[in-house]
Parts: structure tokens; C-alpha cells; sequence
């Protein structure tokens, strides 16, 4: 089964949006990666991005039993979001959590992660990298 990537609010605006955070690269850019790597470790992966919170619930239900794990950068969603967390409790379907910029030298609004007790691992600051080691990461807890 595939990987599931999923990317929160004004992740399109991705390589426009405070680049001196967020860096130069677009989110084509960053699914061109996650393809790649999720291609050379043998996955299909599907890429999809919203700024509709509802929508990216919807996904989560529509996802079960159809995919292998997800990769999700939940964005401002992971600070503020009972709701998104409460959907990412999915059996047996392990999830990595991404964030291009390093939170923890952020604002402390940005500490707290409703997402992280739900994650087999955490991923932030290392920029669109980090989509890469975590599709790495999925792979080997997916055995
Ligand atoms: C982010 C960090 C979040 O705090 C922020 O709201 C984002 C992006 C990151 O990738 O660094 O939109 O998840």
C-alpha cells in the first residue's frame, strides 16, 4: 500500500512564504522528493495538500485500509487541532511528523504539538529534508 503524504494550511504558498524560514523551495518541490525517495524504497506515495481542516479529516477516513503510513506536516494545525489529532488515530498505520523549521526555537505557541503523541517519530528544523528522512524512517518501521 502506498504512503500517505499529507501537508496543512500555507504549505502552498511554500518557497513565497517567509523563505528565511521556510526556505526556497515550492511544494512541488517537495513531493518530486517524497516521490523519489518513497520510489527508491520501493512505495507508491500519494501527495496531497489543503488549507480546509475538514478536508483534511476527510482524507484521514477516507484513508484507512488504503494506505501503508503517513508523513504529514500538519502545519498550524498541529498546535490548535483536538480534531485533526483525534482523526490520526488510525490502527496500525504508523505516522511521522514533519516540520520544515525547528518549532522549539519558535514561538512558544509553537512547543505544544497535538500531533506528536500520536507519531512514531518527530522531524522539524531540518528543512524539506526532513520529508526525506521521514519517508526513510516510515520505511523501516513498516519493516
Ligand atoms: C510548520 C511549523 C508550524 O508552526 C507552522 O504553523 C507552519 C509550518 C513547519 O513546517 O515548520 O505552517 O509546520
Amino acid at each position: 500500500l502506498p504512503i500517505l503524504l499529507l501537508n496543512g494550511p500555507n504549505l502552498n504558498t511554500l518557497g513565497v512564504r517567509q523563505p528565511e524560514v521556510y526556505g526556497a523551495a515550492t511544494l512541488d518541490d517537495v513531493v518530486a522528493l517524497a516521490e523519489r525517495t518513497a520510489a527508491e524504497l520501493g512505495y507508491g506515495l500519494r501527495a496531497a495538500q489543503t488549507n480546509h481542516e475538514g478536508q483534511m479529516i476527510d482524507w484521514l477516513h477516507e484513508a484507512r485500509g488504503q494506505i501503508s503510513g503517513i508523513v504529514i506536516n500538519p502545519a498550524a494545525w498541529t498546535h490548535t487541532s483536538v480534531a485533526l489529532a483525534d482523526a490520526l488515530v488510525i490502527p496500525e498505520v504508523p505516522i511521522m511528523e514533519v516540520h520544515i523549521s525547528n518549532v522549539h526555537k519558535r514561538e512558544a505557541f509553537r512547543h505544544h504539538s497535538y500531533v506528536s503523541p500520536l507519531a512514531s517519530g518527530v522531524i522539524a528544523g531540518f528543512g524539506i529534508r526532513g520529508y526525506e528522512f521521514a519517508i526513510r524512517q516510515l520505511v523501516d518501521v513498516l519493516g
